[in-house]
């Protein structure tokens, strides 16, 4: 079986690499099909992840992944959501982590409360599509701490772990992040291969 695996950002690739791989089967990126993705213009995860793998997979003919997520803080009421690649307008991981600490300047630590949401769509060929969703509930911190992952992984604090999803492993992410619980449902409905439902008679 051949995926795309249709992500630009580096640190998602890395991620759905490294939780693809219990499939076994061989992983094509954005690389391989230097194309451009279309603008992400969907009001929810759901739309723009279906968007991507629905392009993308037409582009190619390839059975094709694409991941649409970010983060949801509520003392912002859902900011960035949808837009948390290009929060505040900032270019950068680095900008947008200064623009995100600014914007909840003077919200006391009880009311930092943030979810991280990644939905994965996987778009057949034929037509069929399946959507795998993943939440992780967290904290935005004062001040960045760790240096591994991307985005607003350094002001990310899962109360759980005692650790932002900077000071985490990849592995360690993996187990508690939104897009790792997305890729265990995704290995769960996948692990006796991958077929499209039988059409039902009855409807
Ligand atoms: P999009 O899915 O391409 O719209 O981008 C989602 C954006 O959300 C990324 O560019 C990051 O800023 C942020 N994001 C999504 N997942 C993570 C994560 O696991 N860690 C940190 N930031 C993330």
């Amino acid at each position: 079986m051949r995926l795309l695996v249709a992500t630009n950002n580096p640190g998602k690739y890395r991620e759905l690499r490294e939780g693809l791989a219990p499939l076994g089967w061989e992983l094509a990126s954005l690389l391989d099909y230097p194309f451009k993705m279309p603008p992400e213009e969907g009001a929810s995860f759901e739309d723009n992840a279906m968007l991507k793998a629905a392009f993308a997979c037409r582009q190619t003919g390839l059975l094709t992944l694409a991941d649409d997520s970010g983060l949801e803080v509520d003392a912002l009421e859902g900011e960035p959501g949808v837009y948390s690649a290009r929060f505040g307008g900032r270019k950068s991981d680095l900008e947008r982590n200064i623009y995100l600490l600014e914007r909840l300047k003077g919200v006391p630590a009880e009311k930092r409360t943030a979810r991280f949401v990644a939905v994965l769509a996987v778009a057949h060929p034929q037509g069929f599509m399946q959507l795998f969703r993943g939440v992780t509930e967290g904290l935005i911190l004062e001040a960045p701490r760790g240096e591994n992952g991307f985005g607003y992984d350094p002001l990310f604090f899962v109360p759980e772990a005692g650790k932002t999803f900077a000071e985490m492993s990849l592995e360690e992410k993996a187990q508690y992040s939104h897009r790792g619980k997305a890729l265990a449902e995704l290995l769960e409905a996948y692990k006796d291969g991958f077929r499209i439902p039988e059409a039902s008679s009855s409807e």
